[in-house]
This record gives structure tokens, sequence and C-alpha cells, in this order.
């Protein structure tokens, strides 16, 4: 069986990451098998990686096929920013010549990002023959949702789960949102959140990273030779563009922040639309200092927010660990941190992931200065508390690969019994 695995943008990889190495590890199984036996007859994995280039940057895509040992991808189309419907469109003409190429059984997309959807929507149409044969299309992180159709992620979600034949859920209420919506429970499988497999297989090797010295967050060794400790810091990250596109919401947010800021530091990867949005807006983060000239050292950091460009994987994650609070408008760092037991205000009005508030460490707190505040206090005298949902295990990828398996089993099953 033929798999093609689709990636664009930063969150794809982490959760595209743990598949592919699921798929290996099967591969590797049925070769041992088939040696000690003698003969095999389970079903071998091809797989094939296609990047879109939606994200180009080394920060935001490069550093994390090194970080998470993804393969280099098999096709690169090379897309590019743009707006939703050029993007979009781009994606869609060139992953058309690659699957009709490739001809692969099942393409897998991840998330909710626009090569998600642009990929999906082009392996619903396409046909190999003249009886309509095309690839089975499996989304992973189904079922999601915000309710908040002004979010372009909660379309490409809408639009994919309805034209995927393989649902992967990592969360209770995505079973309820698709019940709801009609689609056949057949076809749905609750597997975990692949995620999550990559948090608890790089959580250990996030210690190497050398950024808590880098931002001067670690204190220097005691004379009586105790060890370094970690010095109390929050992190916050931004990009939505509706809190990042509007000057009002964005200078809003940082009001939010200003009593954190006075109590520890607060370490703010920028993103690039981030980024290029306080530029423009010549926004000051603190009232002496112009950030004009991001992205800065720490050193040159302004009031309590240290601004630092967008960090790989295994830094950011090191960051996330050793934190004592989060501050985001992501959806994956909502799961991450409840993963973690580290309290999270999430700078939105509703979040598609209510796990995370129901079990996890997540405060939705809106976008007012007010409600930020209030959130960041009632975070910052929470009692750590673990509770991880249900499948959050580790195991979420080779749940789907078993899936694959079976269904790629009884394809070869009934071409058998119709004599092909
Ligand atoms: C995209 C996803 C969003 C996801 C986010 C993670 C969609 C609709 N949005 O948003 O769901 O949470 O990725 O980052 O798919 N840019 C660079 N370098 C890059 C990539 C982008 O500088 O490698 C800049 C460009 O100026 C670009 C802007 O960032 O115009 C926005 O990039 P884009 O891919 O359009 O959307 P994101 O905001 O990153």
């Amino acid at each position: 069986m033929k798999i093609m695995t689709i990636v664009g943008a930063r969150p794809n990889f982490m959760k595209a990451a743990p598949i592919i190495a699921a798929i290996n590890a099967h591969n590797r199984k049925i070769r041992k098998d088939t040696a000690a036996e003698g003969h095999g007859t389970a079903v071998q994995l091809q797989h094939a990686l296609v990047h879109t280039g939606q994200h180009y940057d080394e920060i935001m895509s490069g550093s994390f096929f090194s970080d998470l040992g993804l393969p280099k991808p098999d096709v690169h189309l090379g897309i590019g920013s743009g707006t939703h419907a050029a993007q979009t469109a781009e994606i869609m003409k060139k992953y058309e010549e690659i699957v009709m190429t490739e001809k692969p059984h099942v393409v897998i997309v991840v998330g909710d990002v626009n090569s998600t959807m642009a990929c999906a929507l082009v392996t619903s149409k396409v046909s190999f023959d003249s009886v309509g044969t095309r690839p089975l299309i499996a989304h992973v992180e189904a079922g999601l949702r915000s309710f908040d159709r002004t979010m372009p992620e909660e379309i490409n979600r809408i639009v994919t789960d309805h034209v995927s034949d393989l649902l992967f859920v990592t969360e209770e209420s995505g079973l309820t949102n698709l019940n709801r919506e009609g689609i056949s429970p057949e076809i749905i499988h609750f597997v975990g959140n692949t995620m999550i497999d990559s948090l608890l297989a790089f959580k250990g090797k996030a210690d190497s990273s050398t950024k808590l010295d880098e931002l001067g967050l670690r204190s220097q060794p005691g004379q009586n030779g105790e060890s370094k400790k970690v010095a109390r810091y929050a992190l916050l990250t931004l990009h939505r563009p509706a809190n990042v596109d509007n000057r009002d919401s964005l200078q809003n947010i940082f009001a939010g922040l200003q009593e954190l800021g006075k109590d520890c530091p607060i370490i703010f990867p920028v993103h690039p639309r981030t980024q290029k949005r306080i530029r423009e807006f010549g926004m000051n983060l603190d009232a002496n200092e112009n950030a004009d000239n991001l992205p800065c050292a720490p050193q040159e950091s302004r009031g309590g927010i240290i601004l630092t460009d967008p960090l790989g994987y295994l830094d950011f994650l090191c960051l996330m660990k050793n934190t004592s609070i989060v501050v985001t408008d992501s959806g994956g760092i909502q799961e991450e941190t409840t993963c973690l037991g580290i309290p999270c205000v999430t700078v939105r009005d509703n979040t598609e992931r209510p796990v995370t508030v129901e079990k996890g460490t997540n405060i939705i707190a809106g976008t007012s200065r007010e409600g930020i505040r209030a959130a960041i206090r009632t975070q910052s005298q929470r009692k750590a508390r673990v509770s991880v949902p249900l499948h959050w295990d580790g195991k979420a990828a080779t749940r789907i690969v078993e899936v694959l398996v079976r269904v790629a089993a009884n394809q070869k099953r009934s071409l058998r019994s119709a004599g092909v």
C-alpha cells in the first residue's frame, strides 16, 4: 500500500512525524516476521512525504525536520505565502499533478492549515480511471470545532472532514461534533493525539537545549556546589490574524500582560506575521524603546517582554517544560501544556480543543486586557495538576497505522474475492 503524507506549515510537522515513524516500525516488524517465518502475508507500507512549502523559512520549517528526525520530503511544491485563495489554489494545482503521477492508495492530511484542506479537496476529486478510483483521504485531528467561522482554520476543518474517508479523532468532542454533522461512525476512529506522541517522544531530548542559558534564565551555580536553578518566567506566543493584524487588539493583549511582566520576564518567540505587524505598527513594548529592530537579542528586551526569533521544536519544548505559565493563541500549545501540566491562558474567545479546559490546565481568557489579566492571576495561583486526556499516551500514530493496515487488508480481500 502506497501512503502519501502532506505537510505544509509549522504545526503539521510534529503531527506527521510519529505517523512516519509508526509506518517505518510496522515495515521493520513485517520484515522481521517474514525473515523468521520464511513467508509474509502482512501489508508492507510504502511512504512518500509531500511538503507544500506553505512555511518555508528555516526556523518555520527546516529546523523542525532536523529536530523531529523527519525524512527529506520526496516532493516539495514550493508554494510560499499568499492570500488564502492564491495559496490554496496554487497548492491545489501543483498537488493535483503529483497525486495523478504517484497514484497513492491513501493520502494523509493533518491538522487544519490551508495545505490540509487544499490537498484533501484535490484528492476527493481526482480519478485514476473511468470508474472513479482515487486515494482514500485520512484526516488526522478530525472533528475539532471552534464554532467560529471567521477562523480560516474552522473552514479548513469542516471541508477536510467532509471530504475525508477516514477520520482520526484526538478528543471526545471530535466524536460528538462529527456525529452531529451526520458523518458515518464507521469512518471515525478515536486514536488520540499524534502531536502528543511527538511531545512524549522528545520531552527528554528537549533538555539538551541551551535556550535557558542563552536567555539568561538559569542562575549560576552556588558557591556550595548546588546546581543551577531555572528562574521563574512566562512564555508567550501570538500569531492569529484576529489578534495580531489589528493594532488595537495587539495593544490590548500587551496591556493585559503588563502585570505579569512586572512579576517575571515574559519570553516571546515572535512569529513572522507578528514581527511584521509589530514593525508596521511601530509599537513600543516598553515606554522607553521602540520595537523597530526585531528580532532582537534578549539583552535588548523591553519591559518584561523578551523578544526572540521563532524557536525550533526542541528549544520551544524546553522553554514550555520549564515555564511557570504560558499565554498563547495557538491551538497545539493548549494541548501540549495540558499534557505537561503547565497553566495556560488562551488569548481567544473560544477553543476547538475543549478537553484542554475540561481536563487540562487551560483557561479561555478572551482578548480584553481585563480578561487576560484576570486569567493570568487565576493561573498564577493554580496548583500543579496533570490530568491527561484519554489516548494521549504516545500511541496515537501506532493506532492510525493499525487502522490503515486493516483497511488495506480488507481492500486486498475484496479485490481477491472479485477475482482481481
Ligand atoms: C498558518 C496557519 C495557522 C497555523 C500557523 C502556524 C492557515 C490558514 N494558517 O498561519 O493555522 O496556526 O500557520 O504558524 O493555514 N511567513 C514567513 N515565513 C514562513 C511562513 C510565513 O515569513 O516560513 C510569513 C509571511 O509573511 C506570511 C505570514 O507569515 O505572509 C503568514 O503565513 P501563512 O502561512 O499565510 O499563515 P500563518 O499565519 O503562519
